[in-house]
């Protein structure tokens, strides 16, 4: 497919509408809406379809965009790779929850997925002889890590397990990751780290920690919105650094 001829494809019509390197890929649509009425100068529309709403705005002078992706891995690799392949997207952030797995992360901390451990069988598509290691961009690790000190905002950095399964039938699956170290457990950044592998573009995973898989605490929405916000600080502010 030619990203210059193709201008939208069966899950975003942008209308003429452009989208910037750089994006925010909340899960849930209404954050990114949030976001871009919230952070962004001048935002405008560029997707609806199904209601994934994206939207490109400037912040301190650079564009922008921000979209949703839906929840999963399958959702993530649609929307990724379109906006990768199709849109020329080159700055893939992820900002999302997830559950911890280790006692010493807390509810709302934060967390960068330096690597990801999976469970997933999207890597099976590029026949590779042997394991693919899902890494974050170092480029946009170490632009987020040095945002998160600035602003004095304490973030966890490792392994996070990229799951396919959240009501999981293995019951001793959660304690068998965090043996290994796995800081908590997300959905999306199996497919986002692979697609931008195979196009030589950069991802990052950003997380809040919205439940403990251990202590079985959970947040509440409205709880949810200060580390949401602290999460969006660092993005943004890596776009202008
Ligand atoms: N997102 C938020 N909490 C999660 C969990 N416990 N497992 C997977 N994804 C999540």
């Amino acid at each position: 497919m030619n990203s210059k001829e193709v201008k939208e494809t069966p899950h975003i019509k942008p209308n003429g509408v452009e989208i910037a390197e750089t994006i925010l890929l909340p899960g849930d649509p209404y954050r990114a809406k949030f976001i871009a009425e919230t952070f962004l100068e001048n935002p405008v529309l560029f997707n609806d379809v199904r209601g994934m709403l994206g939207y490109t705005g400037e912040y301190k002078g650079k564009k922008v965009s921000v979209m949703g992706t839906g929840m999963g891995s399958p959702s993530m690799a649609i929307y990724s790779w379109e906006l990768i392949n199709v849109f020329g997207v080159k700055n893939l952030i992820r900002i999302g929850s997830c559950g911890a797995m280790q006692k010493d992360i807390k509810l709302y901390d934060l967390i960068f997925a330096m690597g990801a451990a999976t469970n997933s069988n999207y890597a099976h598509q590029w026949n590779l002889p042997g394991q693919f290691p899902l890494t974050a961009s170092f480029e946009l690790l170490e632009k987020a890590k040095k945002v998160a000190d600035e602003k004095n905002y304490k973030v966890h950095i490792g392994n996070v397990l990229s799951s396919d399964v959240f009501y999981n039938a293995d019951e001793t699956a959660t304690e068998k990751w965090a043996n290994m170290g796995i800081l908590a457990e997300e959905m999306e950044t199996t497919s986002l780290y692979m697609n931008a592998a195979s196009a030589g573009v950069k991802a990052l995973t950003i997380l809040t920690v919205s439940d403990h898989m251990i202590t079985h605490e959970q947040t509440t929405q409205e709880e949810r919105q200060t580390a949401f916000t602290q999460m969006v600080e660092i993005a943004l502010n890596m776009v202008g650094s």
